[in-house]
């Protein structure tokens, strides 16, 4: 009776001690509480050193959480095209690991050439199911600096020239990867436009050029793709590193654009505790890029924002008002991927991944130039064709700085011809250049011995000498992830293709007519025998399915439908930033600092090219199909609109070719007159289509006040100005199929 009363006790005790317990459960765990409420219950219960281990790096990818509080750990990845293998805690260096091969898929250029948000958005989902998957919070991705110059050695992780079209594609991806629980990281904020002294370049910039060609995809991709993490670039602006820059950061991120995620500073971008505290910075990685190995002892302490901002507030010269923001912010974003108890559990280098890395390639390939409709390849007549080319066997998921990736294959452009035409027709190869022959990136081995001494003769006589009898010759050359290339942290030195790669495509088209040319690369490139070939693909680098995808394109299995997302003009010389001397800037005396004067302002890419009437090499937006698609003619739903209303163009497609085809129909808005001066046209509108062999649909778009809009630098707002304005609709900047005029009242 005594034991049973006893146990009685007892387990009234432990009810009321779980209910106490339960009660008290803390509100920052309590996932029934709006984030706002638990951020600020978490920062009330967090001590000052706690704040201050929160807001800087504790290894090379990761920062501290409060382990006190089971607030975890942030973890970041790069991005933007894959994840990125572990590395040593402190270094750049991989761990070795064996579970961490990803998929690689096809670089953001390529992204940005399919004109389509809803593969962005496959992109974003894939790629985030795989950050999560490796347990990373953030993913150090997507990058939509402008192309400005075709030198820029990273241009081949960006979207390319024009805002509109950066904006339209930044978003879904962004959704895509947060849809997974996993922060996005929008980089490199802003105008880190070359690499060439990217630490100490001071870009200056009007107004007008920053707010309507540099900012908008950063803004869209805060105001509609809600954004999570913001990364600073490495460069100066108003003589501010980027990483605390009161204007980008405070006036126009935080209160212009009411971003309330994290500012997460590139690696070792920091340079001031000062200026980190007060301009924007939220979490500080990388400032002693060796980590450990070559820093100070216990140099995560030595961070800007770790000891000497703990200093500064311990002396009472700061206040904590700051460091609140700073903590609510990465809390915000913790709660958001890693304490997010509904996030789904991601997956990784799955079927389904290297599927949609594969129709990504195919939906960016771009048909340059088809004469006589050369390709696709018709298999029936063809017994043999010469490969010729370093980069139609050489692996391009490695290298070209932090994109770097250890793919779990990547399947080379000569595999992927060979295995979807053996046994049909004979392929033979030849090198025809040395290029790089590396076989190594940060510790990431490709496995591929490329070396090769033969002289350029020899290569070129063996490459001939194949070529002669052959129905087709593809040359898949271009550029490579190689320092000076497509590669992070150096420029190229110039526009035309490398390697003697020129001469080996002039020789071959003396002794072939069918000579079709592959261009990989992330960049435009001066093309010397652009009439003495008949077809040019560009194929950028694609990633691990990047033979399987060139091949589809090749034989016609799938219609290629990539438009360009940058121009290529025929010389360096063409390009505003190059004519204008104003590129790579000029050297201060007596300091390292270099003003790069961005002359050429808002006449960027085509709309330069179309303000001097020059002719692209390719234009804009240009890209050719299989089909011939015919545009008829365009209505328009009113002629005459206000500010507060929208008016609609729709034009019927219709596909007159034998084929099924996509088109990119392009809207262009031209405004007649303007008190400021305006590009001669502006992309604000685009749509894909899939039109069966006769098949017509009709193309809508909607023109609203933001279609007419520009930047007023004196008013410091977007001002649609009554007038005259003009519907342009295209297959490229350069082919306009319809025009036709309205008015704003
Ligand atoms: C690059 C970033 C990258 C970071 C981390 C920096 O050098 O500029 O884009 O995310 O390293 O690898």
């Amino acid at each position: 009776m005594k034991k049973q009363l006893l146990s009685g006790v007892c387990i009234f005790l432990f009810i009321s001690t779980l209910q106490a317990h339960c009660e008290r459960t803390p509100i920052y765990l309590d996932e029934t509480q709006p984030i706002e409420q638990r951020i600020e219950d978490a920062l009330s219960r967090m001590t000052l050193e706690e704040k201050i281990a929160m807001i800087h790096a504790q290894a090379k990818f990761s920062s501290p959480g409060v382990a006190r509080l089971g607030i975890p750990e942030i973890w970041c990845t790069d991005g933007p095209h894959g994840i990125r293998p572990e590395v040593l805690w402190d270094e750049w260096e991989q761990a070795k690991w064996t579970n961490d091969s990803c998929t690689a898929f096809p670089a953001l250029t390529c992204l940005a050439a399919t004109w389509d948000p809803q593969i962005s958005l496959l992109y974003g989902k894939s790629i985030g199911e795989e950050a999560r998957y490796r347990n990373k919070s953030i993913l150090l991705g997507p990058g939509v600096n402008i192309y400005r110059t075709p030198l820029n050695g990273r241009n081949f992780e960006y979207m390319g020239e024009d805002p509109y079209l950066a904006s339209k594609m930044v978003v879904p991806y962004i959704q895509g990867v947060q849809s997974n629980g996993v922060a996005a990281c929008v980089k490199h904020y802003a105008l880190n436009n070359n690499e060439k002294n990217r630490h100490t370049t001071n870009v200056i910039v009007d107004d007008r050029a920053l707010h309507e060609i540099y900012l908008p995809a950063f803004k869209a991709a805060v105001q509609e793709g809600n954004v999570w993490s913001i990364m600073g670039s490495y460069n100066l602006y108003k003589n501010q590193h980027c990483c605390h820059n009161q204007y980008l950061l405070n006036d126009i991120l935080k209160k212009e654009w009411g971003f309330d995620g994290v500012v997460i500073s590139d690696w070792g971008g920091v340079h001031d505790t000062d200026q980190a505290i007060t301009n924007g910075l939220d979490l500080e990685f990388g400032s002693w890029t060796n980590g450990l190995t070559n820093g100070t002892s216990n140099a995560y302490n030595n961070y800007y924002m770790a000891d000497p901002y703990l200093k500064r507030i311990k002396l009472e010269q700061v206040g904590t008002k700051e460091l609140d923001d700073k903590i609510r912010r990465i809390l915000r974003l913790i709660f958001r991927t890693t304490m997010n108890r509904n996030r789904p559990y991601g997956s990784f280098a799955t079927p389904e991944h290297f599927m949609a890395a594969r129709s990504i390639g195919e939906q960016g390939i771009v048909l340059l130039q088809n004469k006589n409709n050369v390709l696709p390849i018709n298999i029936a007549k063809t017994k043999k064709i010469a490969v010729i080319g370093e980069n139609a066997i050489k692996m391009m998921t490695v290298g070209g700085g932090s994109s770097s990736l250890k793919a779990l294959h990547e399947i080379s452009p000569l595999e992927g011809i060979k295995s979807r035409l053996k046994n049909k027709v004979e392929i033979v190869y030849a090198r025809g250049y040395v290029g790089d022959s590396s076989n190594e990136y940060n510790g990431v081995i490709t496995r591929q011995n490329l070396k090769d001494n033969r002289s350029a003769k020899e290569l070129i006589d063996e490459a001939i000498k194949i070529s002669q009898d052959a129905d087709y010759v593809i040359f898949i050359g271009g550029l490579n992830k190689s320092a000076g290339q497509d590669c992070e942290d150096a420029d190229r030195k110039g526009i035309e293709l490398p390697y003697n790669q020129d001469k080996v495509i002039e020789a071959l088209s003396t002794v072939n007519k069918n000579v079709i040319v592959v261009n990989i690369s992330g960049n435009a490139i001066a093309m010397p025998w652009v009439k003495k070939v008949p077809a040019i693909i560009q194929a950028w680098f694609l990633g691990s399915e990047a033979g399987n995808a060139l091949a589809s394109i090749l034989v016609g299995d799938v219609n290629p439908s990539g438009k360009l997302p940058f121009t290529f003009p025929a010389k360096l010389e063409h390009v505003g930033a190059h004519k204008l001397n104003s590129y790579p800037g000029v050297k201060r005396e007596n300091s390292s600092i270099i003003d790069e004067r961005y002359n050429e302002s808002i006449y960027v890419g085509y709309r330069w090219m179309e303000k001097e009437h020059i002719k692209p090499l390719f234009a804009f937006g240009h890209g050719l199909s299989y089909t011939t698609f015919k545009y008829g003619k365009p209505s328009i739903s009113t002629t005459q609109m206000t500010t507060s209303d929208t008016l609609t163009i729709t034009i019927p497609i219709t596909n007159i070719g034998k084929r099924e085809g996509a088109e990119v129909v392009q809207l262009y808005i031209a405004d007649k007159k303007s008190s400021l001066p305006r590009p001669i046209k502006e992309l604000k509108g685009f749509q894909k289509v899939q039109l069966a062999p006769g098949e017509t649909q009709y193309v809508s778009f909607i023109v609203d006040q933001n279609s007419l809009s520009y930047f007023n630098d004196t008013l410091h707002k977007w001002i649609a100005e009554a007038g005259e304005f003009e519907a342009i609709i295209g297959s490229s900047s350069e082919e306009i199929k319809a025009r036709i005029n309205f008015e704003l009242k």
